[in-house]
C-alpha cells in the first residue's frame, strides 16, 4: 500500500498545528508535529547545560537523542516532555538549534522514520520542501504578524502566563527571521503548495477549505 503525506508548512503561530490535528482526526491519519522534535532536542541541549554557541556539542546530542511520539505525546529519552517543550526558554532557543545543518539531517531522518508505514499529516517549516517533497498534497498556512501575535497571547494567557503583545510580536518576528533566513532548508513555500491565509478566518472555515482541496485532489472520498 502507498502511504500518503499531507504537508502543512508555515510561519510560527499561523494555526498550522490546530488545523493539522483536526485534519488528522477527521481523515484518520497520524498527526506528526515536526517542530516538537526540534523543541525536544532543544530541551535536551538546555538541560545538559550546553552553550547554544557550542555547535559540535549540540550535534553530538542530536546524534544520540531518542525522540518519539506515543499516544499523541512526545518523549525525550523515554521521558514525557509535552509541557516542557512549550516553555519560553525553548521558544527563545529552538531556532538556533534547528538552524544547524547536521542537526537538521538527523531530525529529518527521524521524521521520515517516524512516518514510515503510516498515512500522516505533518506540520512544520520544511515538510513539503525537504522532508516529503513527494507529499500527496501541500499547504502553506500563514496569517498576518499582528494576528499571529494576538493568537499566541490568547493561548499563553489561557495557560496562565502574563504576556505583553509587543514582546510576543517581536519574538515571533525574530523566530520567523531566523527560520526564513537560515542557510539550510529555510522556511519557504513549496512551488506546488496551496497558500492559505488564515487572517480573519475561523478554524472551521480553514479546515473546510483544506478538506475541500483534499477532496478535489481525489483523496479520502470515503471519509469525507
Ligand atoms: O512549529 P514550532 O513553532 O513548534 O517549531 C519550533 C521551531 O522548530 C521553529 O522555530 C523552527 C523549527 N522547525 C524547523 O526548523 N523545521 C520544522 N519542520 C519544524 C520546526
Amino acid at each position: 500500500m502507498l502511504y500518503k503525506v499531507v504537508a502543512i508548512d508555515g510561519p510560527a503561530g499561523a494555526g498550522k498545528s490546530t488545523i493539522a490535528k483536526l485534519l488528522a482526526d477527521r481523515i484518520h491519519y497520524t498527526y506528526v508535529d515536526s517542530g516538537a522534535m526540534y523543541r525536544a532536542l532543544t530541551l535536551a541541549v538546555l538541560d545538559s547545560g550546553v552553550d547554544l554557541q557550542d555547535k559540535s556539542r549540540i550535534i553530538e546530542i542530536s546524534n544520540n537523542v531518542d525522540i518519539d511520539f506515543k499516544d499523541k505525546s512526545i518523549y525525550l529519552n523515554s521521558r514525557l516532555v509535552d509541557k516542557q517543550i512549550r516553555e519560553e526558554r525553548i521558544n527563545k532557543s529552538v531556532s538556533f538549534v534547528s538552524a544547524i545543518p547536521e542537526v537538521r539531517k538527523n531530525i529529518v531522518n527521524l521524521q521520515r522514520k517516524i512516518s514510515m508505514g503510516k498515512n500522516v499529516v505533518m506540520d512544520g517549516r520544511d515538510v513539503g520542501t525537504v522532508i516529503f517533497p513527494e507529499a500527496f498534497i501541500k499547504f502553506f498556512i500563514t496569517a498576518s504578524l499582528e494576528e499571529r501575535a494576538a493568537r499566541r497571547c490568547i493561548e499563553l494567557e489561557g495557560s496562565g502566563y502574563a504576556v505583553d503583545l509587543h514582546d510576543i510580536k517581536c519574538q515571533i518576528e525574530k523566530r520567523d527571521y531566523i527560520d526564513s533566513n537560515r542557510e539550510i532548508s529555510p522556511l519557504k513555500m513549496a512551488q506546488d503548495a496551496i497558500l492559505i491565509d488564515t487572517s480573519g478566518k475561523s478554524i472551521d472555515e480553514v479546515l473546510d477549505d483544506v478538506l475541500e482541496y483534499i477532496r478535489l485532489r481525489g483523496g479520502y472520498t470515503d471519509v469525507l
